[in-house]
């Protein structure tokens, strides 16, 4: 595929060319280069509560289809595991469940919760038997208290992509929050991933495409900040609307924040609210279609109703609209790239940069 240059003066920078949204060569590169090496949100902790407990996760279904196996050890220790028997490849673990090892239903290999080799039938004359190969490989993990990521080739340590939102919040009781199962949505989406993160990464078009969240925002304080692997978008409250009870050395005392919209690249959005969290996952399934997946986190339900983080269900509706329409201007003969606002899209110009990269795309 053809290099592409996105100037990093975003003042001269022209935006991402419209045929990587369009082209399934691209979504290819993508799958191949970009997310295999990239941080994936894979569960929460909170559901795997004793030692034992074992869960089979995928990092993106569709496009990074890795069988992996979310266990805690018994030391207590979570791990992210793969989910391949390391004799002749069967899928070791399908349902969540608990047990004191992992044990494959095809000819009886055992492993322990730490994914050590334990023990195999009819292979006392193998030679060189058993090594380290024989143990399930053990993949990256980063955490966030509950939230786990994973990666399988990490380009970029957790702990570097989680230091902005431990900075701004951190003071966030995660532990206390309940995650709302009914609440939850997933949204199938006629678009292109990055075209949904486009959207997601500016604040622009809220007062065009959001009547009510534009209410509930003060849009000429709105706020972007880049961090080399993510961007936080601040809304500060209108009069009136709920803010933050901020603690004595946060970064914004004395300012009304009403929601703090984490990005982490590529595919994990945690948008903070007053109430709780609404951690969003998006899911890249081909070069035009995405599912965005929606999952509550409650800490005041008291607070659910109002400002910045209530009625996301329509604030979503809206978004979409927007994108997919976005996904058909793609494709026109006539419009291939755009030019940046300096003032407002400075997340989605970071957001491109990034991209390019991690393609091998960078010209
Ligand atoms: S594939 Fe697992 S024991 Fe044979
Ligand atoms: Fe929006």
């Amino acid at each position: 595929m053809e290099k592409v240059r996105i100037d990093p003066d975003i003042r001269r920078a022209a935006t991402l060319p419209a045929r990587v949204y369009r082209d399934p060569e691209a979504f290819a590169l993508q799958r191949e280069r970009l997310f295999p090496r990239a941080w994936h949100l894979v569960g929460d902790a909170a559901l795997l509560r004793e030692p034992g407990d074992r869960m089979p996760v995928t990092l993106l279904p569709g496009a990074l289809d890795e069988p992996l196996l979310l266990a805690r050890g018994k030391d207590g220790r979570v791990r992210l595991l793969s989910n391949v028997c390391t004799h002749r490849g069967n899928v070791l673990v399908t349902e969540p469940g608990r047990g004191q090892d992992i044990r494959c239903r095809y000819h009886g290999r055992r492993f322990g919760l730490d994914g050590k080799f334990l023990s195999m039938p009819e292979f006392a004359e193998a030679v060189g038997f058993p090594s380290r190969s024989d143990d399930l490989p053990e993949v990256p993990l980063g955490e966030w208290g509950r939230f786990l990521l994973g990666s399988l080739a990490p380009e970029v340590a957790a702990e570097k992509l989680l230091e902005p939102i431990r900075a701004r919040a951190g003071f966030v009781p995660l532990e206390k929050l309940a995650f709302d199962p009914k609440g939850a949505r997933d949204y199938e989406v006629a678009a292109n991933w990055a075209l949904y993160l486009d959207n997601y990464l500016e604040g622009f078009h809220i007062p065009y495409v959001h009547a009510s969240l534009n209410e509930a925002l003060d849009y000429a304080a709105y706020a972007t900040e880049l961090s080399e692997w993510g961007v936080v978008q601040v809304g500060v409250a209108a009069a009136g609307e709920p803010a933050f009870d901020l603690p004595a050395g946060h970064p914004d005392v004395g300012k009304r924040i009403g929601a703090y919209y984490f990005w982490l690249f590529p595919t994990t959005m945690f948008n903070v609210y007053p109430w709780g969290i609404s951690v969003n996952v998006v899911q890249p399934l081909a070069h035009d279609r995405t599912r965005v997946s929606f999952l509550p986190y409650v800490l005041d339900p008291l607070k659910r109703g109002v400002g910045a983080g209530s009625g996301l269900d329509r604030v979503e509706r809206e978004d979409e609209q927007v994108v997919e329409s976005v996904q058909r201007g793609v494709r026109s003969r006539l419009y291939d790239r755009g030019r940046y606002s300096p003032t407002r899209e400075t997340g989605v110009h970071h957001f491109h940069r990034l991209l390019v990269r991690g393609m091998g795309m960078e010209g």
